[in-house]
């Protein structure tokens, strides 16, 4: 890998309660004590409604909060909806955008996550820009088109410098929660694809630079061998981060 940090990242989805995530948080912040912020970073994910009480929790820990999905708005109108303004104002470092459950359940569109990408810079955030093929278009042999235009439009209108921060999450749907984690070699033949899209699109250094995160059904157990390819930059941990001894594993992987 070149010199890019590690970024592990666990999402905890519509997951935990108060109580729950305040248990989850301390026990990590425990866990991962010995980890060094030098060659890792590590983010939690936790539901909207704990980020301010998981973030209190993590205070002088290595972790730092992300929300799960932010609007594409600064403010308004928008009931039940979140703006990166306010996911700023308590703490947050980082938001997912375009998770494959926004675009399928919740029908985000290529234009929405824009948006909602644009607005996280715009607060001072990081994006991580989650992409991904379904099994239908990853068997017609589509994962790199489908890759391909939801990074062309996820990242319309940023400038060299901001593209330069956004962390990319390829999320293959099909192994999403499925157990059916990607194997190392198709991970790793992806991340390139993208890596090389990327600099095709804006040049060497962005791509060069740019993180990008595996994300599907990541175990302890999986986790090595994947971020011991040169193009994984990471992952992002939805099942598997729910449990502090699980996912502290997968964070200080190679210890
Ligand atoms: P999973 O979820 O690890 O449970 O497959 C990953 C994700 O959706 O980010």
């Amino acid at each position: 890998m070149a010199d890019r940090l590690p970024l592990m990242a666990g999402n905890w989805k519509m997951n935990t309660d108060l109580r729950r995530s305040i248990v989850l948080a301390s026990e990590l912040a425990t866990l991962t004590k010995g980890a060094d912020k030098e060659k890792v970073e590590i983010a939690v994910f936790p539901p909207y409604t704990f980020l301010r009480d998981v973030g209190k929790q993590l205070q002088g820990s290595i972790i730092s909060i992300g929300g799960q999905s932010c609007g594409t708005e600064a403010k308004g109108a928008f009931t039940a909806a979140v703006a990166a303004p306010m996911l700023k104002s308590i703490g947050c470092k980082y938001v997912l955008v375009g998770h494959s459950e926004r675009r399928a359940i919740f029908g985000e569109s290529d234009e929405d996550v824009n948006k909602s990408l644009l607005q996280t810079f715009e607060n001072n955030m990081v994006p991580v820009l989650c992409v991904g093929e379904t099994l239908e278009e990853y068997e017609l042999g589509l994962c790199n088109a489908v890759c391909t235009i939801q990074l062309a439009r996820g990242l319309k209108g940023l400038t060299p410098s901001q593209l330069a921060k956004v962390v990319i999450a390829y999320e293959p749907v099909w192994a999403i929660g499925t157990g059916k984690v990607a194997t190392p070699e198709v991970a790793q033949s992806v991340h390139k694809d993208i890596r090389a899209y990327l600099s095709k699109a804006f040049g060497a250094d962005v791509a060069n630079a740019v993180r990008i995160l595996y994300g599907g059904s990541v175990t302890a157990d999986s986790v090595n061998e994947l971020m011991a390819q040169s193009d994984i930059d990471g992952t992002l941990v939805g099942g598997a981060s729910l449990t502090a001894e699980s996912f502290s594993k997968i964070a200080m992987f190679n210890n």
